[in-house]
């Protein structure tokens, strides 16, 4: 297998305090360290902070967005340090598009995704193989076109781009389906299989054209006359924080808040998705918030952070933003980008020191880019 970043070599990690000292002081502590650190970087760096992200680091944000929105600010930024408050799978695409002469930082490499986790590019190549096998990619079996959600490592945006395929967010999955059905007749969509469904059901695709393929069994547990009937073939993959919401939680908040407005991330299930007023990206979630009428009342399917700091920054404008479940939504891998670590990484870039670099290699970066310049170029957003 490919691999596809390396961190910084040993030699060139050396900060004048070891991570673990930063870890051990508490997170207000760092706050005038960060500001000092920004400052003294001017403008070679800029830092970028996903929504899902805590307060203490969306603060030092030069700019905050979606995973879309972030990749296209990555593309045109203009910093010789990018440094990504977000996860992994986002810092790998910022390392995509950016220029040669510009580094990308993860403060924290434990910060993955376990959705991204579920789609490993072996076992992608092995379902492509069946699918090849199965006839699915011959001229007048349809074709197949790959399709990957931005939520996926970089050697699986690759393998998209190798075969003719691209990314989407959850910004413009619908025009990346248009675009995919322009080209071939089925799609197969990675890794999560509620956005691919979705999408598909928003495109009035019938439950029985859409399969799921599980990694985990022999030909995806699927029988080769559902394959060829499939027009979607959705990877068995899912958000462990946006798949926990559920149908009676809409159910609930309406019975309890009569007139709620209840708005949802496409990650969440499709019972989920079809009772609520709205679906959208992170940032269309935020848009119809700020659109709607002062006292309007929210219920928001998606992760805790962004709802707590909605429901905060409305407040005064008369309109209420609560969680669509009380036992909250935490993104453990975004929550994992401490004020500690990101002190640290900004504070190794003032010596001189670059931690914590997220490298794509090169053969790997050149089909994602094309994937992803696919997906820069479509409408739909
Ligand atoms: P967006 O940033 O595309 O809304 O996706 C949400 C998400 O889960 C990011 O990890
Ligand atoms: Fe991954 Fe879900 Fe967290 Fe996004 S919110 S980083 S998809 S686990």
């Amino acid at each position: 297998m490919t691999t596809v970043f390396e961190e910084e070599a040993p030699a060139r990690v050396q900060a004048s305090c070891s991570l673990d000292d930063y870890l051990d002081m508490p997170d207000h502590s760092m706050d005038d360290r960060i500001a000092a650190a920004r400052a003294a970087l001017g403008k070679q760096a800029v830092i970028l902070g996903h929504h899902y992200q805590r307060d203490e680091i969306i603060r030092f944000a030069d700019h905050t967005g979606d995973s879309y929105k972030l990749s296209k600010i990555a593309a045109e930024a203009a910093g010789r340090y990018i440094v990504f408050c977000g996860v992994h799978f986002m810092a790998e695409s910022a390392d995509i598009l950016a220029q040669p002469n510009q580094q990308v930082i993860l403060p924290d490499m434990n910060a993955g995704c376990s959705m991204a986790d579920m789609a490993d590019i072996s076992q992608v190549e092995a379902c492509w193989d069946s699918l090849t096998a199965a006839g699915l990619m011959k001229e007048d079996a349809g074709g197949l076109i790959p399709l990957t959600y931005m939520n996926s490592t970089a050697a699986i945006k690759a393998f998209c781009g190798e075969r003719g395929g691209l990314v989407c967010t959850s910004s413009n999955a619908a025009a990346a389906f248009r675009w995919a059905f322009a080209r071939g007749q089925k799609i197969l969509f990675l890794p999560d299989q509620h956005l691919g469904r979705n999408t598909a059901h928003a495109m009035g695709i019938p439950p029985q054209e859409m399969v799921v393929w599980d990694p985990y069994q022999i030909n995806g547990g699927l029988m080769p006359e559902r394959l060829r009937a499939a027009r979607v073939i959705l990877w068995k993959g899912h958000c462990s924080v946006h798949q926990r919401f559920l149908p009676e939680h809409v159910d609930r908040v309406r019975a309890k808040y009569p007139g709620i407005q209840v708005i949802v991330h496409p990650e969440c299930r499709l019972e989920v998705c079809q009772k609520a007023d709205e679906i959208g990206s992170t940032e269309r979630l935020i848009k119809i918030i700020e659109q709607a009428p002062t006292g309007t009342m929210f219920a928001v399917g998606t992760e805790i952070h962004l709802v707590h700091r909605l429901g905060q920054r409305f407040a005064s404008l008369g309109k209420r933003v609560i969680t669509l479940d009380d036992s909250g939504c935490l993104c453990t891998t975004m929550f994992r980008i401490s004020p500690q670590h990101l002190a640290w990484v900004l504070e190794n870039l003032v010596e001189g020191n670059v931690v914590n670099r997220i490298r794509v290699s090169e053969d790997v970066k050149h089909w994602a880019r094309v994937a992803l310049d696919r997906m820069l170029e479509i409408r739909g957003v």
